[in-house]
């Protein structure tokens, strides 16, 4: 979706994710619309699943998200094939240590 108001189950995040306002919901401004976190990616192998509705089970299903940035305006697709695509995977894998405590 270009512009306007996303359809209830879609948002600029792509189509799998719900329609919630991110920040909006707090802070009520216009500008929050959409506004999500960024979060950290260390250890991120341990926490599936991704992003902030949990709507992503996988790490190649995120890098493909990103590859293919359909109906998100604010993405560029990355263009990459199959095998840059797994070794980005492995590259999100390699922030994972081997020492985590409870
Ligand atoms: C190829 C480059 C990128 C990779 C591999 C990547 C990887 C990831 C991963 C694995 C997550 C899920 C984290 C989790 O749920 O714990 C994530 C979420 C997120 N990333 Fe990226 N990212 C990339 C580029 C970017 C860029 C350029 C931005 C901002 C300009 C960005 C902003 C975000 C935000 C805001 C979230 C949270 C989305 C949500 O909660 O729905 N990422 N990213």
């Amino acid at each position: 979706m270009s512009s306007g108001k996303p359809k209830p189950g879609t948002d600029p995040g792509g189509e799998s994710l719900t329609l919630d306002l991110g920040r909006f919901e707090h802070t009520q401004l216009k500008i929050d619309r959409f506004q999500f976190k960024t979060p950290s990616l260390r250890n991120v192998a341990l926490t599936p699943p991704y992003m902030h509705d949990g709507s992503i089970p996988t790490l190649k299903e995120v890098v493909q998200f990103y590859n293919r940035a359909e109906g998100n305006s604010e993405l560029l697709p990355l263009h990459l094939d199959e095998g840059e695509v797994d070794a980005l995977v492995a590259f999100l894998h390699s922030l994972t240590g081997d020492q985590i405590t409870e």
